[in-house]
């Protein structure tokens, strides 16, 4: 049967759920905006609390005959090429850790490229799932890392032939891409699912420009959120299975023990809408995007003391396999500033938000809801950081440890040591002990220390003149990262 991407089934049920009126003696008690407070109101509009509906027993009814949610997550699959999609609210965070536990349990092996957001770090956490960390390809000229090679999976399942499965990040918040057919490969030949953490991939199945998705390529489930490089509302977050070797049940029934019993049909239309934008026109849009971010990214390259990066400098033999322009990354080594003070100088002296922000580089990212305005005020924005960017030096100095150092030793496993007694100690006297916390710079948020890993001085004081700098360390117990969350008892 056809499939008919021009319906809408979440929206179209909201439209009918107000077109007759249904006056609601259930959550939510705002009662349709009529109970809120009309100064919350006068901010948010009264489209957020009409669209703020009872999933079932309101947008459906209570058994849910309608299939609205079904039916929209039917046509998403169509739309992407998998066989099954499941819509989630609460992020890729929860997607992740859905797709984490439908593979394997606790105690058993997952192969993950230790470039994982920290969203996957707290799966291992909470599942005991035990990770074997595949390194990913550093490029210590940049000091960034790429997605892990297919050849690297390889050796850690012959290391590892228990292992459950795979799971790698691709694209990363960088915007590099790891050759996920190949990687699929390596799974399928030992019968294995791969988990591939497409957060920042929701536009790449509707523009043949794009890095390959994951459903295209052959991974088994992968993850997205839709409002990272989509159109949907934060939180939205979308996961999608192919294959027989992740039987859907099992992934609705571990999925289901994460989730909310109140999603948010907000968000639901959010993606329910964004599906039908793309399926309709993203070929044109993502077009459209692309020939913007072309233009843009040249021009911004003629800026004396930028570089903007792209596949010259990210893809190649020992690095990433392919790359999305949409992703603006820039190099501001020539002007001897950090991305955290250009990030900073933008917001506050030209109300610009850039969204990565690092020891040398900043991001802007750009989707189909840019055009050559947008465009063109981050462009005279970032000409003027670069006039003043001699008043911004000397940029405070951020101690990064080359790749080897970077990374620490697995002495426990990640739940075991979140769960074992723990002490705070001074960070002057932590390099030696093990963490018993997470501490991520944010954005991208791939945690430099986790739960287990052994900690270093050169980690310590990356993260010390990091923070001095100006990084985002949003999660260890320490704000100030004066002292560090870490094992009391180190028997072996
Ligand atoms: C690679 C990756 N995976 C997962 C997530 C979590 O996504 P969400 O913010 O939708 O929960 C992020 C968020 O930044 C991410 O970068």
């Amino acid at each position: 049967m056809a499939v008919d991407h021009t319906r809408a089934p979440v929206l179209e049920a909201l439209e009918t759920y107000r077109r007759e009126g249904l006056l609601a003696f259930t959550p939510p008690g705002h009662k349709q905006a009529r109970g809120a407070d009309p100064a919350v109101r006068e901010v948010l509009g009264d489209a957020v609390f009409l669209g703020d509906v009872l999933a079932s027993g309101g947008l459906d009814d209570r058994l849910t005959r309608g299939r609205v949610l079904e039916r929209a997550e039917e046509l998403m699959a169509d739309a992407v090429h998998a066989e099954h999609t499941f819509f989630t609210t609460c992020g890729s965070s929860l997607s992740v850790k859905a797709a984490m536990l439908s593979v394997a349990g606790p105690h058993e092996k997952l192969l993950i490229g230790r470039d994982a957001h920290k969203s996957v770090v707290s799966g291992l956490i909470l599942s005991g799932i035990e990770p074997v960390w595949i390194e990913p390809r550093w490029d210590p000229e940049r000091h960034l890392a790429h997605p892990p090679s297919a050849a690297a999976f390889e050796k850690a399942y012959a290391d590892h032939p228990d292992a459950k499965g795979a799971l790698v990040t691709s694209p990363t918040p960088y915007g590099t891409s790891a050759d996920l057919r190949a990687v699929a490969e390596v799974c399928h030949r030992r019968g294995r699912p791969l988990i591939v953490d497409e957060a920042w991939g929701a536009h790449l199945p509707f523009h043949p420009d794009l890095p390959s998705w994951a459903m295209d390529a052959g991974a088994d489930i992968c993850v997205t959120s839709i409002h990272k490089m989509g159109s949907g509302l934060e939180q939205g977050s979308v996961f999608h299975l192919q294959g027989d070797l992740v039987p859907p049940e099992v992934l609705k029934l571990r999925a289901d023990l994460l989730g909310t019993t109140s999603p948010s049909v907000l968000l639901y239309a959010g993606l329910d809408g964004w599906r039908r934008q793309m399926a309709l026109h993203g070929k044109e849009l993502m077009g459209a995007a692309l020939d913007l971010v072309t233009g843009l990214r040249s021009a911004i390259g003629q800026i004396e003391g930028l570089h903007v990066e792209g596949r010259d400098d990210f893809c190649g033999p020992g690095l990433a396999d392919d790359f999305d322009p949409l992703q603006v990354i820039i190099d501001l080594d020539g002007l001897g500033i950090t991305g955290f003070q250009a990030a900073d100088w933008l917001r506050a002296e030209r109300r610009i938000e850039a969204h990565l922000a690092d020891h040398r580089r900043l991001g802007a990212q750009v989707t189909h809801g840019d055009d050559r305005e947008t465009a063109g005020e981050l462009l005279s924005a970032l000409r003027d950081l670069a006039r003043v960017a001699p008043e911004l030096r000397p940029a405070p100095k951020v101690e990064v440890p080359p790749p080897s150092e970077l990374r620490l030793a697995q002495s426990r496993s990640p739940r075991d040591a979140f769960f074992g007694p723990a002490e705070n100690v001074p960070v002057k006297k932590a390099a030696g002990r093990i963490a018993a916390e997470m501490i991520t710079p944010y954005p991208p948020g791939i945690p430099a220390v986790l739960p287990g890993e052994r900690l270093t001085e050169p980690v310590l004081r990356y993260l010390r003149t990091g923070k001095a700098a100006g990084m985002n360390l949003p999660d260890p117990s320490d704000p100030e990262l004066e002292t560090i969350r870490v094992l009391e008892t180190e028997e072996e």
